[in-house]
């Protein structure tokens, strides 16, 4: 088994960012790199990280016209991310530039492309705000023609909620990679999460990636809280 823990490095400064991955590398399989790091460490946080050898997955959730997506995808390639993350709701033609960008970058600098993630509908959206936003019906139905939209476009990958892992893995096809945060261990605080599952309930459920922040950067110990939710995995 890969090691599918990938923890959200959801920290403002550089240091403690490394410090952190430092600590855990040996026992996580990646580490994410937010809006909230980037904005404040630049591309050089990235750097700096995959020099350790480890894997990173940034995530900037793009959400622009084709052009000035693909050109993103393709400064992220240069930057060696293993994944990033994209909006689908940018629509069908975004999404494919987005992939073909990933390809034709990797394939010029003779690396394997990064897995190209689609974010359907954030968590914090419910059906009322959804309305709002001219989107009518459930957030599931949305959240199921969005992962259909993402897969006919070619992306290989999805973000999704704990609680939709199992029913999206009824509807996209097998190879779909599903990555998921919202994952508390058993006995630990649910923080602002409101609907969460246990790292081996998710991943019975058909995830194949675990986005974990809190419950590992904020423990007392976070190479033993890391360790022990790989433990639980086994
Ligand atoms: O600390 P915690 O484990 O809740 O962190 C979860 C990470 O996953 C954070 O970086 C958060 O931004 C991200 N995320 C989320 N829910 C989503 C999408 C992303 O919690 N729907």
């Amino acid at each position: 088994m890969q090691n599918p823990i990938i923890v959200a490095l959801d920290v403002p400064k550089m240091e403690t960012a490394l410090a952190l991955a430092r600590q855990l590398a040996p026992v996580v399989g990646a580490f994410k790199i937010g809006s909230e790091l980037f904005t404040a460490a630049g591309p050089e946080v990235v750097r700096r990280l995959r020099a350790t050898g480890a894997a990173v997955f940034l995530d900037l959730k793009f959400h622009d016209i084709p052009n000035t997506v693909a050109g993103a995808v393709a400064a992220a390639v240069e930057l060696d991310v293993q994944m990033l993350t994209i909006h689908t709701s940018g629509g069908e033609e975004m999404m494919k530039a987005a992939e073909a960008a990933a390809q034709t970058a990797a394939r010029k600098l003779n690396r394997p492309p990064p897995l190209v993630l689609g974010v359907t509908v954030l968590t914090s959206l419910d059906s009322n705000e959804l309305n709002l936003l001219g989107v009518t019906g459930n957030v599931g139905r949305q959240v199921e023609r969005l992962a259909a939209l993402a897969s006919q476009s070619g992306l290989r990958g999805l973000v999704c909620s704990a609680l939709e892992i199992a029913d999206l893995r009824q509807t996209v096809p097998h190879s779909m990679q599903l990555i998921t945060p919202g994952i508390r261990p058993a006995g630990t605080e649910v923080d602002d999460q409101k609907r969460t599952l246990t790292p081996k309930e998710a991943m019975e459920a058909g995830a194949n990636w675990l986005v974990i922040g809190r419950p590992i950067y904020a423990a007392k110990n976070p190479r033993t809280a890391a360790e022990k939710i790989l433990e639980s995995l086994r």
